[in-house]
């Protein structure tokens, strides 16, 4: 079988002190499991870099970055008080995000993020039953708030008018709901092979065993809240087998922290998924344990990349303190993915994810970044 080859990107602030544990926990597995797999590090997208170069990535980034099967990304941002205003400025005086020119670059249109109930971690929800917390928030990631039109009128003056475009097409929408639908269909199914089936009640009484939940902003921004209900609609009738249920964004907001067991798959526009995934994140124990995925499910040859939630944490960079467990269970998720193309990845996966639920649950005297990189490193070797 081909070797597979990654690359790490370590990136910004605590991002390169989280993804060394990653290529010490990726080294041990990839010996330990034999995977077929290469990987190199990269200097660059990454703010030192621009410092050198005045960008951010070469010019070839893109180009390069497609001959990897999958990216592990640590964290892009402007650690602190380098900041400079003008790093992310387009020439027309747009601001964009390194991250969004690789998730756009990429054409990686779905970003997954799970959240559920580890035991061992903080639990900031009292009810009992957030125990049961088990969703899957698949956000739109190629549009949409981000879409990155607009303009000013004006500028600089007290008459000016800032503009931010949102643009929502009818194709991006029909892939996001059509995949949200999927990926129901396929959690159900990993709960049925692990007996630990769910219940959703609809409105008549009947049951069924999965859900996708659809959250749009409809009642205030009718013109893209018509566009996703209809869709929605549209796509539903293809899966007679899942429930459905519609949410207003702030009522959904509220419904995560009140109920976040009633919800199974989440489907949200780019920035109302954003924000309901760091909410997501800190119900299941923190971003210092939210993984992520950035996916093109309609070409499995496009490198998927995988990264934690939270970003380059300027407050803590540099301390030793950052948690590298999110940047972990996106290379669980990464090595997972990897086991659609090549099943052996299958189990690294699965060792690696069962290692961190264990080291959540456990009882730790350190909780450094390395002190838990070590400890994992121990639990993976212990059991190769
Ligand atoms: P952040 O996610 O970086 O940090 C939010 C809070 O969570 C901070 O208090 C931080 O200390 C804490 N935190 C984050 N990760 C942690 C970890 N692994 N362990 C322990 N604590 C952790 O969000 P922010 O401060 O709003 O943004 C900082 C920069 O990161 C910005 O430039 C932003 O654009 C960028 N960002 C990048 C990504 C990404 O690369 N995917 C995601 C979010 C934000
Ligand atoms: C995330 C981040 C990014 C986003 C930022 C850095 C542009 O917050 O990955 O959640 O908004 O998508
Ligand atoms: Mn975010």
């Amino acid at each position: 079988t081909d070797s597979h080859r990654i690359a790490l990107l370590p990136g910004d602030g605590i991002g390169p002190e989280v993804m060394a544990v990653a290529e010490a926990v990726l080294k041990t597995l990839i010996h330990g499991h034999r995977l077929p797999l290469d990987y190199e590090v990269l200097p660059w997208p990454a703010t030192d870099w621009h410092r050198r170069h005045g960008e951010m990535m070469p010019e070839d980034a893109l180009q390069r970055l497609r001959g990897y099967d999958a990216l592990l990304l640590g964290a892009l941002g402007d650690p602190g008080p380098l900041n400079d205003p003008d790093r992310y400025r387009l020439s027309d005086g747009v601001s964009l995000a390194p991250l969004l020119t690789l998730r756009k670059g990429l054409n990686l249109w779905a970003c997954e993020r799970p959240a559920r109930f580890y035991p061992g971690t903080v639990q900031y929800l009292a009810d009992p039953r957030a125990r049961d917390l088990d969703m899957l928030v698949i956000r739109e990631n190629s549009e949409g708030e981000y879409a990155g039109q607009g303009g000013r009128l004006r500028a600089g003056t007290r008459d000016e008018i800032a503009t931010q475009l949102e643009v929502f097409t009818y194709a991006a929408t029909e892939r996001l709901i059509r995949h949200a639908f999927e990926r129901a269909r396929a959690r159900r199914d990993e709960r049925d092979r692990e007996q630990r089936p769910r219940t959703f009640t609809l409105p008549d009484g009947a049951t069924r065993e999965a859900q996708v939940c659809l959250i749009t902003k409809r009642n205030a921004q009718a013109f893209w809240g018509d566009l996703y209900d209809r869709v929605f609609e549209e796509v539903a009738a293809d899966y007679p087998d899942i429930a459905t249920h519609h949410e207003l964004v702030d009522a959904a907001a509220m419904k995560f922290v009140q109920a976040p067991w009633r919800f199974d798959v989440v489907v949200a526009s780019n920035l109302h998924g954003d924000i309901l995934t760091d909410l997501a994140a800190v119900l299941a124990g923190g971003l210092g344990v939210a993984p992520s995925a950035n996916l093109n499910p309609s070409d499995p040859d496009q490198p998927a990349l995988f990264e934690p939630t939270h970003g380059s944490a300027p407050d803590i960079a540099g301390q030793g303190v950052a948690d590298p467990r999110a940047t972990l269970f996106s290379l669980a998720l990464l090595l997972h993915w990897l086991g659609e193309k090549n099943a052996i990845f299958y189990g690294a996966a699965r060792h690696l994810h069962e290692t961190l639920t264990a080291d959540l649950a456990g009882q730790h005297p350190a909780s450094g970044t390395d002190a838990i990189g070590v400890r994992i490193q121990g639990a993976l070797g212990g059991n190769l």
